[in-house]
C-alpha cells in the first residue's frame, strides 16, 4: 500500500514536469520526460556482454534467488519468470502460502507445474520481487486442458512431439511470438532462468522483476526511485534517471485496454512498409527473446521484400529498422551484411512488428515503466 502511493507521487510529479518542458525544435518533438528528480539506478552488465556479438544470443543476468546463484535470460518479449523449487523453496510451505498454478507452452506441450509466489530475487545486488511460479514439476502433456485440468497434467505424455492433432487446449494469457524460444530456455533447469521483463505481454506488472525494486546495493529505494530499464549492447540500467536517458526521444504510452492497474502499459505505435506499399499502423516489440522477426503490414511479405519499420509513425520517426523478408528456410542467409536483419520474418498475429533482438544493434531502449514512457536513441555508427 505504502509502496503503491510512492509509486503513483512520483508518476505524478514526473507527469507534472512533462507539460513544463518547452519545445526546443523540430528534432525534440518527442522529447524525454525531465527525469532531473530521479536518481537511483545500477548499470547491471550482461553476464553474456564479452562473447555475445551483435546481438546473436538472448542476454543474461547472473540472479541469486535464497542466496543461491542463477543465470536469467532476460527477455523483453514475455513478463514474469518461472524458477525451479529446488532452489531454496520448501514444497509444504509453498502449498500452505502459495497459490497453486501452472504455466503451459501451447507449442511444445510442457507443462510447468508449481504455485504463484511473490518471490525476492537479487539481480546483481537489486533486490527486487514479484509474482513468479514456483515450479514443482515439468511433464509433457499434450492432453492439457487449462479450463479442467485444475493445474495439473491429468494424463502425461513420454513423447512431446505431436504432429498437429494435440488435444490442447489454451485459454486466457497468450505469450505470442517466442513461445518457442522461451519454452526451450526455461527447461534448461540446471542454473538457468527465464525471466521477462517486457510490457503488454500477457502478465500485469505484478510478474515483472524490473517493476518492484525494494533495495539497490542494501539502500533501501525511495521516491526517487523511477521505476523502468534502459537497454544498451553491454547491459541494462535498472531505475530511468535524466543521465542515462540522455539522447533519447520518447513517446507516452497508452494503458492497456482493461489494465491491470496504473502501470499495465501498452505497446508502443509503429508504422509498417512492405516494399513501396501503403503504410499501416501497428504496435512496436523489441523481443530480445528471438533473433528472428515477426511483421503484419498491409499486404503479405514474400522473401525478399523490403520491409520498413519507423517509430512511432511515418512523419518525423525518432526510430527506423529496414530489413528484408526471409523465410524460415533460408534463416541467416539474406541481408547479412545489414546488422538489424533478423534470421528470418515470420508473419505477426498483429498489426506492427516483432523486429527481435537484432534491433538492438541500431537503437538503445528504454521503458519509464512507473510514468509509461518508450524511447530510442540511435547508436553512433
Ligand atoms: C518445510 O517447512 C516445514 C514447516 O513449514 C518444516 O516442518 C519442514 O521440515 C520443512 N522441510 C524441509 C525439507 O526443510
Ligand atoms: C513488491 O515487493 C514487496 C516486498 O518488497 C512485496 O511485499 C510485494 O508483494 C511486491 N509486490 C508485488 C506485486 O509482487
Ligand atoms: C552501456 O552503458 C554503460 C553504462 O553507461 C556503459 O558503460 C557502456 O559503455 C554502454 N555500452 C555501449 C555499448 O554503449
Ligand atoms: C491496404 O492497401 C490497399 C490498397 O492500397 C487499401 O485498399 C487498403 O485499405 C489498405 N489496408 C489497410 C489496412 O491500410
Amino acid at each position: 500500500m505504502y509502496k503503491a502511493a510512492v509509486l503513483l507521487t512520483a508518476t505524478l510529479m514526473a507527469a507534472r514536469e512533462v507539460q513544463s518542458l518547452p519545445a526546443t525544435s523540430s528534432s525534440d518533438s518527442y522529447p524525454v520526460p525531465d527525469y532531473c528528480y530521479f536518481k537511483q539506478s545500477k548499470f547491471l552488465p550482461f553476464n553474456n556482454a564479452g562473447t555475445n556479438k551483435n546481438w546473436a544470443d538472448a542476454p543474461t543476468l547472473k540472479i541469486k534467488v535464497n542466496n543461491q546463484p542463477l543465470i536469467a535470460t532476460m527477455d523483453t518479449g514475455s513478463t514474469g519468470i518461472v524458477i525451479d523449487a529446488k532452489y531454496g523453496f520448501n514444497t509444504t510451505d509453498l502449498e500452505k502460502n502459495c497459490e497453486i498454478g501452472h504455466v503451459f507452452y501451447t507449442s511444445s506441450h510442457w507443462l510447468e507445474e508449481g504455485y504463484w509466489c511473490t518471490t525476492n530475487v537479487d539481480i546483481g545486488g537489486v533486490v527486487t520481487s514479484a509474482m513468479a511460479l514456483i515450479r514443482t514439476g515439468e511433464v509433457c502433456c499434450p492432453d492439457f486442458n487449462e479450463a479442467t485440468d485444475a493445474h495439473r497434467c491429468q494424463k502425461a505424455s513420454k513423447s512431446c512431439i505431436c504432429s498437429g492433432t494435440c488435444a490442447s487446449k489454451k485459454s486466457g494469457i497468450e505469450i505470442e511470438d517466442n513461445e518457442g524460444e522461451a519454452e526451450l530456455a526455461v527447461r534448461q533447469t540446471v542454473g538457468k532462468a527465464y525471466m521477462g521483463v517486457g510490457f503488454a505481454r500477457g502478465n500485469p506488472p505484478s510478474h515483472n522483476l524490473f517493476m518492484n525494486i525494494t533495495s539497490i546495493d542494501g539502500v533501501p529505494v525511495d521516491s526517487t526511485y523511477r521505476h523502468g530499464y534502459v537497454i544498451n549492447s553491454t547491459g541494462v540500467w535498472l531505475g530511468v534517471t535524466k543521465a542515462n536517458t540522455a539522447g533519447f526521444n520518447a513517446v507516452k504510452l497508452n494503458l492497456r485496454e482493461s489494465a491491470a492497474d496504473e502501470r499495465d502499459w501498452g505497446e508502443p505505435p509503429c508504422a509498417v512498409q512492405i516494399n513501396d506499399g501503403v503504410w499501416r499502423v501497428g504496435t512496436f516489440l523489441a523481443d530480445t527473446g528471438i533473433p528472428n522477426a515477426y511483421v503484419r503490414g498491409n499486404t503479405s511479405h514474400t522473401e525478399g521484400d523490403r520491409i520498413t519499420i519507423e517509430i512511432p509513425d511515418n512523419s518525423g520517426a525518432f526510430g527506423e529498422a529496414k530489413f528484408l523478408s526471409v523465410p524460415t528456410s533460408k534463416a541467416g542467409t539474406i541481408g547479412t551484411d545489414n546488422l538489424m536483419q533478423p534470421t528470418w520474418v515470420g508473419t505477426r498475429s498483429i498489426a506492427g512488428v516483432n523486429t527481435g533482438r537484432r534491433f538492438y544493434n541500431g537503437y538503445d531502449l528504454f521503458f519509464d515503466g512507473d510514468g509509461g514512457y518508450f524511447g530510442l536513441r540511435k547508436k553512433a555508427t
